[in-house]
């Protein structure tokens, strides 16, 4: 069966895991080479090093030539720098609360982004981010509304997102910080919007990489836990093709989505987890 390969992960770390990211591309070439879809869940930076990752796209460009590359924000690519990441790196399609569409060989495919969420803002956060709860709340209230909106127009559901959306895939860190790495209210909103799948980062040192949560297959790619990328399969059954059937891959147009209500994330902070 024809299928979507995506590569994803996070938390490369660049310059820290850079050259084990470029082995990663390399002994999956051709997987790379298939690909249609490269996912980055954050943290692809180190400290917010927008320089490093000019070699991470570069790379990766190179050796998934068919690929768009869709990123999200980490805690590490931080908040006030947003808009240094989306202008120096016009190749890559930025998500932050927002969504693209397109259709490959007729699947028709929504990836939705978003930093994500956690229980408890960390200490740094709460200082430094004035309203950080009313964000995260905000955060889980969009996806909900947008992907249930998507899965109705009959959409093959992608979400991204930097933090843990449950605490089935960090088992394996020490379960004191579990509120700091992951947002029980994100899980209630998968459960109840049912996205297909939930590719998410943050967690290095996670050891249940994957889980299911009402039907939606939720994968942690965090590069440190896994030591190597994440090849992901969507295969394309029938149930899935748009109506109007198999045939070369033909772009909707793929724009990100203006986040249209809601407060806007505070600038002049950095998303630090601490
Ligand atoms: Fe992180």
């Amino acid at each position: 069966m024809e299928q979507l390969v995506i590569v994803a992960t996070s938390d490369v770390h660049s310059p820290r895991y850079l050259m084990h990211y470029m082995s990663a591309l390399a002994r999956h070439s051709d997987d790379c080479t298939a690909a249609r879809l490269v996912v980055w869940a954050g943290d692809m930076v180190e400290r917010g090093r927008v320089s490093a990752l000019r070699p991470v796209v570069e790379v990766t460009r190179r050796r998934c030539p068919s690929a768009r590359i869709v990123a999200v924000f980490g805690n590490e690519e931080y908040m006030d720098r947003e808009n240094e990441f989306v202008r120096r790196y016009p190749q890559v399609v930025w998500l932050n609360d927002t969504y693209i569409t397109f259709e490959t060989r007729g699947l028709r495919i929504a990836v939705y982004g978003t930093r994500g969420a956690i229980d408890k803002p960390t200490p740094w956060q709460r200082r430094h981010i004035p309203g950080i709860e009313r964000v995260y709340a905000e955060r889980v209230r969009r996806l909900r509304e947008e992907v249930k909106r998507l899965k109705s127009q009959g959409y093959y559901v992608i979400a991204v997102m930097h933090y843990a959306p449950t605490r089935l895939t960090i088992e394996g860190e020490d379960p004191s910080i579990w509120p700091y790495m992951a947002s029980l209210a994100m899980e209630a909103a998968i459960r109840d919007a049912k996205p297909d799948l939930v590719i998410h980062g943050h967690a290095h040192h996670a050891k249940r990489l994957e889980a299911w949560i009402n039907g939606t297959h939720v994968v942690n790619v965090a590069f440190p836990a896994r030591g190597d990328v994440t090849i992901l399969r969507v295969p394309m059954s029938r149930a899935a093709y748009a109506e109007a059937g198999a045939g070369d891959e033909s772009s909707t147009g793929g724009e990100a989505q203006p986040a249209a209500t809601g407060s806007p994330p505070p600038s002049g902070g950095s998303d630090k987890s601490g």
